[in-house]
């Protein structure tokens, strides 16, 4: 079985990834025992995911894959974007608490989600974007998940991502549908 590195330790989205990538054997910088730490200096979800898959090719010389994700926002011309995790230097419920501010009295909530995966392999470099669209709500509806999930209304769920259990989010979520894209490209299934 093909071995692909992904530039990350978190386990829901490894749990995510070895699901849907079943001709491959995924496994993390930890269990190679590398630390991958890049600055994430691009412009886009495109370019940032690109940063980290060919600096973990570079360290493992493995073939990488490395999202980069984030919430934007219609009316704030796209913002949070690429700065989503870092939007007000605080952790997820200031970002929450700052984008409700931003859109107050703002009656265009509309927003999506975006997730671009690049794999990497010192030769060919193969990249797919997933969205999920839906409205920022006007508080905060908080049953789980993490991020802008409370804040944000899906349009496939007719619920927040906060309400939605983890089956329901990941069957329409950016990420599933990056991963999905991801897939067919790689020909996944086939290998
Ligand atoms: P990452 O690139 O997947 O680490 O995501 C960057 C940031 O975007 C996260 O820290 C969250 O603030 C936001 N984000 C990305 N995906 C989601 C999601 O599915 N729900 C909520 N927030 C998200």
């Amino acid at each position: 079985m093909k071995e692909i590195v992904l530039a990350s330790n978190n386990k829901g989205k490894l749990a995510e990834y070895r699901a849907m990538l079943k001709g491959y054997s995924v496994v993390t910088p930890k269990d190679l025992g590398l630390t991958v730490d890049v600055e994430e200096t691009g412009d886009t979800f495109y370019d940032n995911a690109l940063i980290k898959a060919r600096a973990l090719f570079e360290l493992s010389g493995r073939p990488a894959l490395a999202d980069d994700s984030g919430l934007c926002v219609d009316a704030l011309g796209g913002a949070p974007g690429v700065f989503s995790a870092r939007y007000s230097g605080g952790g997820d419920a200031d970002n929450n608490a700052k984008l409700l501010k931003a859109l107050d009295g703002v009656v265009d909530r509309s927003a999506h989600f975006e997730c671009c995966i690049v794999y990497y392999d010192g030769n060919d470099i193969i990249s797919a974007t997933g969205k999920a669209y839906g409205r920022i709500t006007r508080e905060l509806c908080d049953r789980g998940g993490f991020g802008y999930d409370p804040l944000f209304l899906s349009d496939d769920l007719n619920k927040t991502f906060g309400e939605a259990s983890e089956a329901e989010k990941n069957g329409i979520s950016h990420r599933a549908r990056a991963l999905t894209a991801l897939m067919d490209l790689l020909g996944a299934d086939n290998v």
